[in-house]
């Protein structure tokens, strides 16, 4: 049966559930995914799609039901020798082990590799960086003339965080978007046009990457996440697959998410002003703020497991091999959960119970410091009395793994 994507389903919501194929692209080029998972909530929180692009795979949208599925990892897998963390089978030459992509053991060596990178003390140390580094770009950004916030603010200090973490040539830091922007695309990954550019790309990364390894080996060991890596048992040693693996991982991890919820933050802002003339208000709520913006966007739309023998889900029997797609952003909308919860409210009391970071012993181990640079944007803005306004429609990214924007034309005010 030919699947349905949404823009179909909101003028007809008769359509067969088996029809609905929450991996379609058009649903997030086009926003309009929010019927489709409400559908699903409450008439099939766990969902078989049986014909998409992607293979069959079930799709999770209830928010207890999602965060009981990441709480046994031990029956549902994160390895990418069952095809992954996304709904797209990532097998052979594209087949990447990353610690995001492993089981335990595995898995555990090498997150604690890296996550002395994120500790407090880190955190309070690149505090200072951020704030610096997000006064110039604010301060040189042009007021009362149209430009791009996703390229001219959320790419770029995202990328400038990245290249901190990484130690990378500062004036080489663009490189690190691009390979972001490719190692993050799942639809290109798969399409025959573009998945031998994409591979190419990676390989440059891992070259690129390799060398400053092969120097900081040689230093002491400092706590930027190559030096980390470099001086461990778990990493310093990896095959060429699995270094690729890594460093996009690291690199995505850190890239589009947080520049996706930069992004949408504004969108937030404009469709609801009076949160952000409550902020002005009160710059004290920046900080709840923060929970409630990444919520309210979700910059990576789903997570997926692989069931590692029969199990149920919600009462729901899926068989060993079977993919799970596990939907954040719908998770994120659950009104039992969140009332009212296509409401974007900062002061939503239970903001921080969002899935976006995911759950469990994969929860996102850079949290704090994407909350960090969200925080200290708009704290600087706020000091600037900048006020963001959208003078036209984004370009959203077409894709169903990660959730955000290509343009979003905007004016900055002084309010
Ligand atoms: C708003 C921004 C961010 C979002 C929404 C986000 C989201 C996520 C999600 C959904 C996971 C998987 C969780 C799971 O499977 O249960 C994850 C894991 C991860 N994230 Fe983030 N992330 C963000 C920022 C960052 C930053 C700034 C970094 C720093 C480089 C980072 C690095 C990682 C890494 C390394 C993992 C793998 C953790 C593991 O498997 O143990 N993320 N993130």
């Amino acid at each position: 049966m030919a699947t349905i994507a949404r823009g179909d389903l909101s003028d007809d919501m008769n359509v067969p559930l088996e029809a609905i194929d929450p991996s379609d692209a058009s649903l997030y080029a086009q926003d309009s995914w929010r019927p489709v998972f409400a559908r699903l909530r409450a008439e099939a929180p766990v969902h078989y799609q049986a014909n998409s692009p992607f293979g069959p795979f079930w799709s999770v949208s209830r928010h207890a039901d999602i965060q009981a599925v990441e709480a046994r990892p031990d029956i549902f897998s994160s390895s990418h020798e069952f095809g992954g963390i996304t709904v797209v089978d990532l097998f052979g030459e594209f087949n990447l082990p990353q610690f995001i992509a492993m089981d335990r053991p595995r898995h555990g060596e090498q997150r604690r590799t890296v996550s002395p990178a994120f500790g407090p003390g880190e955190i309070q140390r690149m505090a200072e960086q951020v704030r610096l580094r997000t006064a110039d770009l604010l301060d040189a950004l042009p007021i009362g003339t149209p430009f791009d916030w996703v390229d001219t603010v959320s790419t770029e200090l995202t990328t400038q965080m990245l290249a901190i973490l990484f130690d990378y040539p500062w004036e080489k830091r663009r490189d690190l978007t691009l390979w972001s922007d490719w190692g993050g695309d799942i639809e290109a990954a798969l399409n025959p046009a573009t998945k031998d550019i994409r591979q190419q790309h990676l390989i440059d990364m891992t070259h690129a990457l390799d060398a400053l390894m092969a120097q900081r080996k040689a230093l002491p060991p400092t706590s930027d996440l190559i030096s980390l890596m470099a001086h461990s048992d778990a990493m310093g040693d990896m095959p060429f697959q699995e270094r690729t693996g890594n460093y996009i991982l690291l690199i995505v991890g850190g890239n589009d998410t947080t520049r996706n919820s930069m992004s949408g933050a504004i969108e937030a802002l404009n469709l609801y002003p009076q949160e952000w003339e409550k902020m002005i208000a009160d710059p004290g709520r920046i900080q709840g703020a923060v929970a409630e913006i990444i919520r309210w966007q979700t910059p990576l739309a789903h997570m997926r497991r692989t069931a590692l023998c029969d199990a149920d889900i919600a009462g729901v029997p899926v068989k060993q091999g079977d993919k799970i797609v596990l939907w954040y952003i719908s998770g994120n909308r659950d009104e039992s959960v969140f009332p009212d919860a296509e409401r974007f409210d900062i002061n939503r009391p239970n903001a921080r119970r969002h899935l976006s970071f995911g759950f469990g012993v994969h929860r996102c181990v850079g949290a704090r410091l994407a909350e960090l640079q969200l925080q200290i944007l708009f704290e600087e803005m706020l000091a600037r009395r900048m006020t963001v306004r959208q003078t036209g429609p984004v370009e959203r990214v077409p894709q169903s793994f990660v959730h955000g924007f290509r343009t979003m034309p905007v004016i900055i005010e002084r309010h």
